[in-house]
């Protein structure tokens, strides 16, 4: 116990020799002693897993001629004590440069990662816009002091991607935060970080700033503490669990009127005051979560871009910054990425064209009702019905030899015949006197019993299986069969998609096809009801959409084969700073089932639930048996015609014959 005070006493001791040296030797680019330099940024860099350091200074050429009598006189005083605790105090008394190397060197040979010192100026030439392909860089500023604020503010911080890089800045406790910050917009998503000790302590106290929005307050939170001893002590939580407010920042946010998805909620004026739907959903979660407000403004479409850039629709409202935030349901494409930003996916489904399922009735099925059997099987009931009618004939006949007649039934084999074959129409035959011709008849009515229920189920399900027939299953199809229309969503993915499609067949859709319709739909709805109400249309459409909307239209659609796969989320303006939080907060709720159940209250995606109806008989599918029963009449009239007439001249030649004999 004391051994340990004696160190620690010591240690402080030196710390507080050193501090003193410090601010007696060095007035230039290091306001801290080196073991602090060295120890917080290795451990900022551990904690933010940088892959590269710069270290901004002020001046182009560091002090060279400092300090040499006062490091004797250092060298002096150490004598004796253990060097690793002397290490700092004694490069305390090096020059700056030799310090400032001394700490690059450190840092790269220790943390195994890209050390650059340089100057303002230098680090605006040389690297420049170019910072961008260094992967997670941590940019140092090694003071506060007037010089290194006026280079960091009119040098940098007017082109750099603040929230690029992660930033840390170590403070002289005189300096005020909100004075050196001023006029610097540090967004909302930045990781910036301010060091500032303790007063006669080594520690320090890390404090992250941020602004909700340009010209709004600095906002200061903490980030953690640091110590020699112990390191970094961070935050738990992650950025965005607890940089989670906005302070009621306005977010100018758009949406399309594409029910039933998103639909707007007026006020008496017309003016939009809110989303319903999906969206609506989300947005009203976000805004609880965020703690900021919306306001609302509706888009005339998605939007696509024309080469010469000048977008049109909620695309072109983000790229000139006539809004934050467009929550509508967009196809994340790579086109469209270097006008907006994404957020994280929210679906992924499928985009097809749809067709209108085509008329199953105009096909008579004229072997409806011979199709349930195999021809071969006729042939045996055909055979069963003859072996039957001639046992009874034979039956009958052996009888007739020893005298036991069956006055009762029919005896003649073409009678029979018949009353066999009504047994299998479920018609009862005379009941015969003689046991073996009973047995028979027993034998045929369970036979006809068994034949008669298989063939029913064999025809019920004949007839109500629904068979129709598509005219194509892909887009070739459409382009082969030429009597199609086809329609996208003007302004939209797909339209683009088709235009800059290099592939053959859906370019030719686009030139032959789409470009010809004079008024492209600027909804889902408006293009499914196309679909229903022209008789040869085809409507680009995302699965669930279309799955939703057949609920409200009285047509069957039927889906084509899949042009492309999609992956659906909401933009943002490129840039946005609140791309982060609102992305977090998206994954929070996919991952406590919010998303999963909205989706299926809003979207209902399952296709089919709704297709469990009844399927109705069509007149088509009697046509065969109508015709049956004309056709027996007729011949049944045209019998009894021939009947009568012959009945007539037989009469007739009676009367004659009759009369002749007279
Ligand atoms: C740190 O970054 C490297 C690549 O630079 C990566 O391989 C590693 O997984 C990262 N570690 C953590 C903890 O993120
Ligand atoms: C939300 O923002 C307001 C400022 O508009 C602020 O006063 C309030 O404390 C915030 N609420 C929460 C829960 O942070
Ligand atoms: C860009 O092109 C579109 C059509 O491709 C046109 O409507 C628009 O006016 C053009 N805009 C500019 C600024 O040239």
């Amino acid at each position: 116990m004391p051994r340990k005070f004696s160190i620690s006493l010591i240690s402080s001791l030196i710390v507080f020799i050193c501090i003193i040296v410090m601010f007696d030797l060095v007035r230039g680019q290091l306001i801290r002693p080196n073991y602090v330099y060295e120890g917080l940024i290795r451990d900022i860099r551990t904690y933010f897993n940088n892959s590269c350091i710069i270290l901004l200074h002020s001046e182009s050429n560091p002090i060279e001629t400092q300090g040499e009598k006062q490091m004797e006189k250092l060298k002096i005083l150490f004598i004796g004590i253990d060097s690793s605790h002397t290490e700092g105090c004694y490069l305390a008394g090096l020059t700056e440069a030799d310090r400032l190397l001394h700490l690059q060197k450190y840092l790269s040979l220790t943390l195994h990662i890209r050390t650059a010192l340089m100057d303002f100026n230098m680090f605006t030439t040389r690297v420049g816009e170019s910072y961008h392909n260094i992967k997670r860089p941590l940019f140092v500023l090694l003071n506060d002091n007037e010089d290194t604020r006026n280079n960091f503010v009119n040098q940098v911080s007017t082109w750099i991607t603040m929230s690029y890089p992660t930033w840390l800045v170590f403070f002289d406790n005189t300096n005020n935060l909100t004075d050196f910050f001023f006029d610097v917009y540090v967004p909302f998503d930045s990781k910036f970080m301010v060091a500032q000790s303790i007063n006669e302590t080594d520690k320090e106290i890390i404090t992250e700033v941020y602004q909700v929005y340009k010209d709004k307050e600095l906002r200061l939170d903490r980030f953690g503490v640091w110590d020699p001893e112990e390191g970094l002590k961070g935050p738990p939580h992650g950025l965005y669990l607890r940089r989670n407010d906005l302070f009621g920042h306005n977010l100018r946010v758009a949406s399309l009127q594409d029910p039933p998805v998103s639909l707007f909620h007026r006020n008496e004026k017309n003016e939009v005051i809110g989303i319903y739907g999906f969206f609506g959903k989300i947005v009203l979660l976000l805004q609880e979560e965020l703690n900021c407000t919306f306001t609302y403004r509706e888009a005339g479409s998605w939007g696509v871009c024309p080469p010469n850039g000048s977008c049109t629709g909620a695309i072109g409202m983000l790229k000139n910054d006539e809004i934050d935030f467009a929550a509508t349901e967009f196809m994340m494409t790579k086109q469209r990425l270097s006008f907006v930003t994404f957020t994280t996916p929210i679906f992924s489904t499928k985009v097809r064209p749809y067709v209108k399922r085509p008329k199953s009735t105009s096909i008579i099925k004229w072997d409806a009702y011979v199709a349930p059997f195999s021809i071969n099987i006729w042939r045996v009931i055909a055979l069963f019905i003859i072996i039957m009618s001639a046992s009874i004939v034979f039956i009958q006949k052996l009888f007739a030899f020893v005298h036991l007649q069956d006055n009762n039934s029919p005896s003649r084999f073409t009678e029979i015949l018949f009353f066999i074959t009504g047994a299998f129409c479920n018609q009862g035959m005379q009941q015969s006197m003689l046991d073996p011709v009973r047995m028979v008849h027993l034998v045929t009515y369970l036979t006809a019993v068994i034949i008669l229920a298989a063939y029913s189920a064999a025809l019920i399900s004949f007839l109500t299986v629904n068979t129709f027939v598509m005219p194509f299953t892909t887009m070739e199809g459409l382009l082969k069969d030429e009597s199609f229309r086809c329609g996208v969503i003007g302004n939209s993915a797909y339209y683009a998609f088709l235009q800059h499609s290099t592939d053959e067949v859906m370019s030719q859709v686009f030139t032959k096809l789409i470009k010809k319709e004079k008024k492209l739909p600027t909804s889902y709805l408006e293009g499914i009801e196309l679909v229903c109400k022209e008789d040869k249309y085809a409507f680009v459409a995302l699965d669930n959409m279309a799955a939703l909307l057949q609920q409200n239209v009285d047509c069957k659609l039927e889906p084509l084969d899949i042009i492309t796969p999609a992956t659906i989320a909401m933009a943002l303006q490129r840039n946005s700073p609140f791309r982060g939080i609102i992305n977090t907060h998206i994954l929070l709720l996919r991952d406590s089932g919010i998303l999963q159940r909205l989706l299926e209250t809003q979207w209902s995606v399952q296709l089919g639930a709704s297709t469990s109806s009844w399927k109705s008989v069509e007149i088509g599918d009697i046509m065969p048996l109508l015709f049956l029963i004309i056709i027996a009449s007729f011949i049944s009239y045209l019998v009894y015609i021939i009947e009568h007439i012959t009945y007539k001249i037989y009469q007739a030649g009676q009367v004659k014959s009759q009369q002749s004999k007279k």
